[in-house]
């Protein structure tokens, strides 16, 4: 036999042009290929065919405005080529689900619980054929949603607080995972959607499920903290010790990571269950000298006392806004007021963080800033007012150890472009290649390579006098950017009104899974409502993604 050659993971793709064409673009010797659109059944039943459904119905397809994404291995299945894949719904593509715009404050019972069942995440089995294409296995036990409809525990100090049992997560934005296998569900906003019945302080959590069904029942893990969850990232050393890094998407917010209190066992999964209640959250203070500190948010260390003084969103401000008194008794109260606490505590509020990403050697971790075109006042880790294009910043734990309570740090990159320059805020940016705006979805992959996605709004304007972000960086983009370099390479072109987001790949690097979110044209059926779906692309020669 032919011996198989060694696979190389080097970047040779050409860049693909930035374009307004109402499809996906990629490299020359790439397949696209649509898995699983919004409407798609994921348990049995029925599936979107152009008519509205009842909320029986969408409570099992595909919800709507898939966002992050993981991919999970089944022991007994060559996971090059099957496995299990765990995908958000952000929030609902309504123009499938319902006539005319929902109505919070208008709409009848019916439109509120379609809007819930749209919302939250859904788990299917995906294989691939003998051709290389993929699809869901239609009658695997795995596949099952979870929605703004169903029951969900939750743990952790401020589960007192909380409803015993909890109707729904809302606006599941990014994720994550664990080392023992199980995702992390991210509630970014808490208010979208709200059943007016249900308390407030239910929603804004880290969310934990077992894809393979086998531990707890989904949790809301209190312990990580309440705020606009964006994704959750983690960082594991050789003695099984763990940190989680989480973004705040917020004008401004904060970063932030929560270390579990002990190893975890990668014998024995169930033994697991409750590492994320046990264990300290921090948040991050850039220092303009280029150091860090994590100061823990721990209820009676870092000011964080009865009558508290919370500075608020002094970085929206030239004149910095009266400090408010804030009553940290307890933990628990520390952790549903996290945002507060992080500022008490002194964590620097940045330009909307968005995802996070830690390097497979943990020798680099990376940070999305999206954009904040609110800022008033710059500081060394958010340098433009407003930052209408983003930056990314990449830092360093002492040690390269999870466990670490000081870093140093650096402006990877500020987004932007040439041809901005001289219109104001630095618009230009520093890349080097080819250029983006609103850095969002961030991953390097197991052999070390940076990926990134855009969200620039649409529409919007570049900060150029009569031009549209469209006109200077074309639709929304996912990028190859070379750690060293910083050389940006343009990989893939999303179609009309979509952000670009979700990255997962099979381990052979072969297979990427892509979400496009909230396309408004005529993708992914032509002539047929728009509807958000997550993608596959390989190359037709079946060698890795980006050689
Ligand atoms: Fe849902 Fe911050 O993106
Ligand atoms: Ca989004
Ligand atoms: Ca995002
Ligand atoms: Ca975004």
């Amino acid at each position: 036999p032919t011996p198989t050659p060694t696979p190389s993971y080097g970047i040779t793709f050409a860049s693909v042009a930035a374009n307004m064409n109402d499809t996906v673009t990629v490299p020359t010797g790439y397949t696209v290929q649509v898995l699983l659109k919004a409407g798609d059944s994921i348990e049995a039943g029925t599936a979107y065919a152009d008519a509205y459904p009842t909320p029986d119905q969408a409570e099992k397809w595909a919800g709507g405005n898939h966002d992050g994404m993981a991919y999970f291995e089944l022991s007994g299945t060559d996971a090059n080529s099957g496995g299990l894949l765990a995908i958000n719904f952000e929030y609902p593509d309504f123009n499938i689900l319902m006539d005319g715009d929902y109505d919070a404050d208008t709409a009848t019972a019916a439109q509120k619980a379609l809007a819930l069942s749209a919302v939250g995440i859904g788990v299917v089995e995906v294989a691939k054929a003998s051709d290389g294409s993929w699809s869901v296995k239609a009658d695997s036990k795995y596949n099952k949603r979870y929605t703004g409809n169903s029951s969900y525990k939750a743990s952790g100090p401020a589960s007192g607080l909380l409803s015993g049992t909890i109707k729904g997560m809302l606006n599941n934005c990014s994720s994550g995972r664990t080392p023992w296998g199980t995702y992390l569900t991210c509630e970014e906003t808490t208010d979208n959607y709200l059943d007016p019945t249900q308390p407030e302080e239910n929603y804004g959590w880290v969310v934990e499920i077992d894809p393979y069904q086998e531990l707890a029942a989904p949790t809301k893990r209190t312990a990580l903290g309440r705020f606009d969850h964006e994704n959750v990232a983690y960082m594991a050393d050789s003695n099984s010790r763990v940190a989680f890094y989480m973004g705040h998407d917020g004008t401004p917010g904060c970063i932030y990571k929560f270390v579990c209190d002990r190893a975890y066992s990668s014998s024995n999964r169930a033994a697991n269950t409750d590492m994320l209640d046990h264990g300290t959250l921090y948040v991050a203070r850039f220092n303009g000298d280029g150091t860090g500190e994590w100061r823990a948010l721990v209820q009676g260390q870092n000011g964080l006392t009865a009558g508290a003084s919370d500075p608020g969103n002094v970085s929206q401000f030239t004149t910095p806004p009266e400090p408010t008194m804030v009553d940290f008794t307890n933990q628990a109260q520390v952790l549903i007021n996290t945002i507060s606490a992080a500022r008490v505590a002194g964590g620097t509020v940045m330009d909307r963080p968005e995802w996070i990403t830690v390097a497979p050697d943990n020798s680099a971790v990376f940070v999305t800033l999206t954009n904040n075109s609110s800022r008033a006042t710059a500081d060394a880790a958010n340098p433009r007012t407003k930052n209408r294009h983003g930056h990314i910043i990449k830092f360093k734990e002492e040690g390269n150890s999870p466990l670490a309570t000081t870093f140093s740090w650096e402006i990877f990159l500020l987004a932007g472009d040439p041809e901005l320059a001289g219109f104001g805020d630095k618009l230009e940016g520093d890349i080097n290649g080819d250029t983006f705006s609103s850095p969002d979805g961030i991953r390097i992959d197991p052999k070390g390579r940076l990926w990134v996605q855009t969200d620039h709004s649409i529409p919007g304007t570049s900060g150029k006098p009569d031009t549209s972000i469209e006109d200077v960086f074309g639709h929304n983009a996912m990028f190859y950017i070379d750690q060293t370099s910083k050389e940006s390479k343009r990989f893939l072109v999303g179609p009309e009104g979509c952000e670009i987001t979700g990255i997962a790949y099979t381990p052979d690097l072969t297979n990427f899974f892509i979400n496009i979110q909230h396309p408004t044209g005529n993708w992914p059926v032509d002539g047929k409502e728009p509807r958000s779906s997550t993608i596959v692309v390989r190359r037709t020669d079946a060698t890795p993604i980006g050689n």
